[in-house]
């Protein structure tokens, strides 16, 4: 596990953003394993930039989402699908027929999960997931358990992520209560993974991941066994590590 140290969000998206952008140059029809959520939307933004440029060419890449809210329609804007679309697809030239992500509208929940498992598997494998990291460890919607889930699953929504999902809806019964997501052992199957954690609210989580002990009850802490993981997290993000395990971090300035 390599965690490269960010000055501030800026710098942790230009550095994430190079890491993708380096896999699409060498290999132009690489598989893109995306997330949503706050974190990669400044790294989304570095990748837009770098397509306006000329620098990147996003028409041979094909891309496989995390996770996707059960019951949620593609143009519902609270999906992810509608997220992916306003916030990196519309602005590149990637191929919509070559992006993937869960059917929200699949009611039929085990094939929906079967049907992701065999797509991810059929283009390939993922090149390169990005990961954002909860607070509470969790990776895709992979929350902590007793075990690790495998495969796509669908997962019920803890209350307090139903309650602050709220706010987004004109009616209490659209807010969805379950999600489908890839699963840890999809997951660890990229090729390579890169996590990117910003901001003080992630310090404890991310020195649990990288130096506490692989557990079920931290989900991301599984990453320390996959052999091509890249953190890239910014100063706040690893306070706590940074006073545990200095030694851990590339790139740290000397005090
Ligand atoms: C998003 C996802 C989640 C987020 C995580 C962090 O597809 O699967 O695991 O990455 O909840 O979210 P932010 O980046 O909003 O802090």
């Amino acid at each position: 596990m390599r965690i490269l140290y960010a000055s501030d969000y800026n710098d942790l998206s230009r550095k994430a953003a190079n890491i993708i952008a380096a896999q699409v140059i060498l290999k132009p029809d690489c598989v893109l394993g995306l997330a949503t959520g706050s974190s990669p939307l400044g790294t989304y933004k570095c990748l837009i930039e770098g397509y306006e440029k000329g620098d990147l060419d996003f028409s041979r890449c094909k891309a496989a989402n995390l996770d996707e809210y059960r019951g949620l329609p593609k143009d519902n804007d609270q999906s992810y699908a509608y997220f992916m679309y306003e916030n990196l697809f519309k602005h590149i030239n990637i191929d919509m027929a070559n992006t993937n992500i869960p059917d929200g509208m699949n009611a039929d929940a085990e094939a929906e999960c079967k049907r992701y498992d065999e797509a991810v598997r059929a283009l390939g494998g993922v090149d390169i997931q990005l990961l954002g990291i909860g607070h509470n460890g969790h990776i895709g919607f992979n929350e902590p358990a007793d075990e690790f889930p495998k495969g796509t699953h669908c997962v019920d929504l803890t209350q307090s992520t139903i309650d602050a999902n709220t706010r987004f809806f004109a009616r209490k019964e659209d807010v969805p209560t379950q999600a489908y997501t890839m699963g840890i052992q999809t997951i660890m199957s990229a090729k390579k993974i890169l996590l990117i954690a910003s901001g003080e609210g992630k310090a404890d989580i991310v020195c649990r991941m990288a130096a506490g002990p692989v557990t079920p009850n931290v989900p991301a802490s599984v990453l320390q066994l996959h052999n091509d993981v890249t953190i890239v997290a910014d100063k706040e993000a690893l306070s706590v590590l940074m006073e545990k395990a200095p030694e851990m971090i590339e790139g740290l300035p000397k005090a």
